[in-house]
């Protein structure tokens, strides 16, 4: 057997409270509102044909990310969630004892499929928690064989400037895979964003994740799916188990894909509750960070894990960040409106 001990197993935020009802869960950047109403039924309708296995292919769900996202259908790969992806990405690509890049305080993940793989981990450093192009760039070695950047990154909602992920993709050399994780990217409104879509069409050694977990409110049926050569395809193609996607997540997908006015309406909100959110949680004596996607990193200094009792027994569950190495740090997710007023005002009740 593999020595996977230092491996930690990923865990995610609670989802209930014992003894209460009405539980504001905004702990694990999830769609706040579930799936659309069309997708409900197309979930309904797939679910009467379970005794069939799915198409191991996916090919309708790509020709509607094909289409949607203008790519062409040899360049993807549908994934059980983009979480699989990583890891068959990590599969693909590292052997034992292969460096593998990840900037500090990024989505846990890719610590864990990386040294699943045999891969080492090199911490790149952060200014102010923003990824430090100099230092990932400095981190470059011989051994070298991925790098992970996450665009936006979870926890810290921060991303690369359109021109620095050029810079970067440019500077480093063509034999090392970049994997950008555009998990949040359906959230983002900033001009000098990228999802990365644009390098990968580019460079060979660019692999662009995406998911339905978030805007799609699909997370419970695990759907993602990626983008990169060919080659790389037809390689993860020989590595995924024959039917990895279930047949209702696919469906479920290709009509989330069709429902353009359920996701414009759920960014609308979600843009305008983040701004909502930062600017009355700054008035506060916490540190807000300007985080993109649908959340919010707020440093509480000491008083995390006071707050966090007094918010559970509110019966809102917020996330703690000591797991990405910000002990004084809470990640706070952007829920329905009447669930960002009730946070809000129990933020504003415990610092009165
Ligand atoms: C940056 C990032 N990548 C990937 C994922 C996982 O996505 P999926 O549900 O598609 O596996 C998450 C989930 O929170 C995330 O934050």
């Amino acid at each position: 057997m593999k020595n996977l001990k230092n491996i930690n197993i990923y865990e995610g935020g609670i989802s209930s409270i014992p003894g209460k009802k009405d539980v504001v869960k905004v702990s694990s950047n999830e769609s706040p509102f579930g799936p659309s109403i069309s997708v409900k039924k197309a979930i309904s309708e797939s679910r009467l044909k379970t005794n069939k296995y799915p198409d191991g292919n996916c090919i309708e769900l790509k020709e509607a990310i094909s289409k949607s996202f203008k790519l062409k259908i040899s360049n993807l790969f549908v994934g059980n969630g983009s979480d699989e992806i990583l890891g068959i990405a990590c599969q693909l690509f590292l052997n034992k004892g292969d460096e593998v890049i990840v900037p500090k305080h990024s989505f846990l993940m890719f610590e864990i499929y990386s040294k699943i793989s045999g891969g080492v981990i090199k911490r790149s450093a952060t200014k102010n928690l923003r990824v430090d192009l100099e230092s990932l760039l400095k981190s470059i070695t011989k051994k070298t064989k991925m790098i992970f950047i996450a665009q936006p990154n979870n926890p810290t909602g921060f991303y690369l400037s359109k021109k620095d992920l050029a810079v970067m993709i440019k500077k480093i050399p063509k034999k090392i895979m970049i994997i950008i994780d555009a998990a949040y990217a359906e959230y983002m409104t900033d001009n000098d964003y990228s999802n990365g879509l644009e390098f990968a069409q580019k460079n060979k050694n660019v692999i662009v994740t995406r998911t339905f977990s978030k805007i799609y409110g699909l997370a419970s049926l695990r759907l993602g799916w990626c983008y990169a050569h060919s080659n790389i395809i037809s390689s993860m193609n020989k590595v995924r188990g024959p039917f990895n996607v279930n047949q209702l997540a696919q469906d479920a997908g290709i009509q989330a894909l069709k429902d353009k006015k359920y996701t414009s309406n759920s960014k609308k909100h979600n843009t305008l509750w983040l701004n909502i959110m930062n600017k009355e949680l700054s008035k506060l004596p916490i540190k807000v960070y300007d985080s993109r996607a649908n959340f919010l990193l707020i440093d509480v200094g000491k008083s995390v894990s006071k707050l966090n009792k007094y918010l559970l027994s509110k019966s809102i569950i917020i996330r703690l960040m000591d797991k990405y190495k910000l002990p004084s740090c809470v990640r706070v997710s952007i829920g329905t409106a009447n669930e960002n007023k009730k946070v809000l005002q129990a933020f504003k009740d415990f610092y009165k």
